[in-house]
């Protein structure tokens, strides 16, 4: 795969994504894109991140009360909606300093659209004729998905403004509970001493929450799901964290079977299944051209199942991650964050929050599969269980 700013651009698919989630990073190109890389690049530096663990720490905490209280009946329960809640409560509280409560059942009307519109995107992929804007908006999904999309852009409008006033009244950030994303987009300065415009800063919040939360969310669902092998994840969690109940920044490289645990989850799932490009000069491949501006699509779950890389690939196999058995050739075998310059600009923000969730479910619960229940993988932005997750927790 060539992905450099030269010869490709992201998306076309995700030209869709532009109208709910604006130009933010995901579906800029160009000069504007490199731009906004590097203005953002910051917000995601190892001292930012650091700041975050603490919020997390209390968001994933959170989650573990609202999972003992919904199994205290002994009774399997669909994980999949509460990690969608915890996500999305991690990535608004660390971002934005905002607190959502989306796991209180607050801001309904937000979370209702965010999820709504991902179901609507997902429905356009599949049907051709709803991919041609002047047709898809005069029908009622269409309309549907402008109503949504005015709900999700007050919502973030909001937040913006209330800390544009902040920071005029407030000058020094250091003051504040932990400098964040917003801080960084509302601060930065280009070469020039340009800063970004309220549009600007408006469709990067939006784009960073919704790619922030739905691949986190289904990443921890399909680890859980995968956990038939926790108890060496509970082994190597314990070794780490001791009798200690909160996660520190110094743990999260400690971790070494949970880190295989979930690379492996994402190899095994591919929380993002497709990744697209479109090319800005003719390619040849295999002997055959391929035009300018087509959309290519590069399948990452066919990438992960690459028999000639991951021989027995369907086996669910941490180990391949073990640093003994790196192989330097599956480098490319193995995307989930994307490679080269659009890879993913969040991933470390993810691994954290993911490494802290299944941390903190392994040492509360023993998980269990309800072996009652079947779920598949559900391809779409993100590969998605198609019947959420059950599984029996039992308080340890
Ligand atoms: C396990 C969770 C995550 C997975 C699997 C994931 C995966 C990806 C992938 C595959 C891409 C490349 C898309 C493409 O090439 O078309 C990407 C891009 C991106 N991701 Fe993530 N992501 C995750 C979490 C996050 C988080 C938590 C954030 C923000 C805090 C984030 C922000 C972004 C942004 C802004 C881009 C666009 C980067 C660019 O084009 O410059 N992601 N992600």
């Amino acid at each position: 795969m060539s992905d450099t700013k030269e010869n490709s651009s992201a998306a076309l698919t995700l030209d869709l994504w532009t109208y709910s989630r604006g130009e933010g990073l995901v579906c800029s190109n160009g000069k504007k894109w490199e731009r906004n890389r590097k203005l953002l690049t910051p917000a995601f530096h190892f001292n930012i991140l650091s700041g975050y663990v603490s919020v997390m720490n209390e968001v994933v905490d959170t989650l573990m009360d609202k999972l003992e209280t919904a199994t205290t009946d002994g009774k399997s329960v669909d994980i999949f909606p509460f990690t969608c809640r915890s996500a999305l409560d991690a990535i608004v509280s660390c971002s934005l300093s905002y607190e959502g409560n989306f796991q209180d059942y607050q801001n309904l009307d937000y979370i209702n659209a965010i999820q709504r519109i991902l179901e609507i995107e997902s429905l356009r992929y599949s049907k051709p004729w709803q991919m041609i804007d002047s047709l898809f908006y005069l029908s009622s999904t269409g309309q549907e998905l402008k109503r949504l999309c005015k709900t999700t852009t007050d919502f973030s409008e909001n937040i913006i403004k209330t800390r544009t006033k902040d920071l005029k009244c407030h000058h020094d950030l250091k003051e504040k509970r932990h400098l964040d994303f917003l801080d960084i987009l509302l601060t930065a300065r280009d070469e020039q001493g340009n800063g970004l415009t309220f549009e600007e800063i408006h469709d990067e919040v939006n784009t960073i929450t919704a790619a922030g939360f739905d691949t986190t969310a289904c990443t921890i669902g399909w680890t859980v799901y995968a956990l038939g092998l926790w108890e060496m994840v509970f082994q190597d969690v314990c070794g780490v964290l001791g009798d200690e109940t909160d996660i520190k920044t110094k743990h999260l490289g400690k971790f070494s079977y949970l880190t295989q645990f979930v690379k492996e989850t994402m190899r095994f799932y591919s929380p993002v299944p497709v990744l697209t490009r479109r090319n800005e000069h003719p390619i040849e491949l295999d002997g055959y051209e391929i035009p300018t501006g087509c959309s290519i699509n590069i399948q990452s779950y066919l990438i992960h199942h690459n028999k000639h890389v991951w021989t027995d690939h369907n086996e669910f196999k941490p180990e391949w991650f073990d640093a003994e058995n790196r192989d330097d050739n599956a480098i490319y075998g193995f995307l989930p964050f994307s490679v080269g310059s659009r890879n993913c600009i969040g991933q470390v923000f993810a691994m954290n929050e993911v490494k802290m969730t299944i941390a903190k479910l392994v040492k509360k619960f023993e998980i269990v599969k309800d072996p009652d229940h079947e779920t598949d993988l559900r391809p779409e932005i993100v590969m998605r269980p198609s019947n959420g997750i059950k599984v029996f927790l039992k308080k340890r």
